[in-house]
């Protein structure tokens, strides 16, 4: 069966994408297989330099094909804040729920009208037998609220509200999540290009 790296550590990314990804004959294994593999700095100005510049790195360490998905949180108050820097908000080592809490009090007194919000994934495949890449997207419309309710998923998930399901993402259950989150429309559209590399 042919192996597919995924170039993360985020544990709460590997356990979606495992799921996600469940269907397919693939032996998934997360980049932790690799003590060796090197970190990969973010230094792109976009999601899909990020997911490229991960993928490509992993790839060319493990020569196994190779998904990275970079992602992130787009607040339109904050014009756009922390979208690239999501995982770094704030200060180094800070956890997720000081992270949100400093997105909370950056809104803090700001209307629930101004307050919208998107996740926004680009996932991308790379073949470092070919050097083929294959990049999807997806994105999710929501609410930041101004306290956190739930305690599914990981990162800003407690603080993003759906409003047609009045919950926040952290309330939905996993398989609800994967199905409409920014990552899973963006995991959707790659499966059928994955069918074609495998
Ligand atoms: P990166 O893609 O590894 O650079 O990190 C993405 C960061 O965006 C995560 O560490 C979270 O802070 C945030 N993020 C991405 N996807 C999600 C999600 O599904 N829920 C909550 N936070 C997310």
């Amino acid at each position: 069966m042919r192996r597919l790296v995924l170039a993360t550590r985020n544990r709460g990314k590997i356990v979606e994408l495992q799921e996600m990804l469940a269907d397919l004959p693939l032996e998934i294994v997360g980049v932790a297989s690799y003590p060796e593999a090197p970190e990969v700095a973010e230094t792109g100005k976009t999601f899909r330099d990020n997911a490229y510049l991960k993928a490509k790195a992993i790839a060319d360490f493990t020569h196994e094909m190779t998904l990275a998905d970079d992602s992130g949180l787009e607040v339109d108050y904050l014009k756009g804040e922390p979208g690239v820097y999501s995982a770094r908000y704030g200060e180094i080592g800070w956890n997720d729920q000081q992270r949100y809490e400093y997105l909370l009090s950056k809104l803090n007194n700001v209307p629930e009208n101004l307050r919208k919000a998107r996740f926004r994934s680009v996932v991308v495949v790379y073949d470092p037998g070919t050097g083929q890449s294959e990049f999807t997207e997806g994105s999710v419309e929501g609410v930041i609220l101004t306290e956190p309710r739930g305690s599914n998923g990981f990162g800003y998930d407690p603080v993003f509200y759906f409003p047609e399901y009045q919950k926040t993402m952290a309330e939905l259950p996993a398989v609800q999540k994967n199905a409409l989150s920014h990552r899973g429309w963006a995991i959707q559209k790659m499966v059928p290009q994955l069918q074609k590399l495998i």
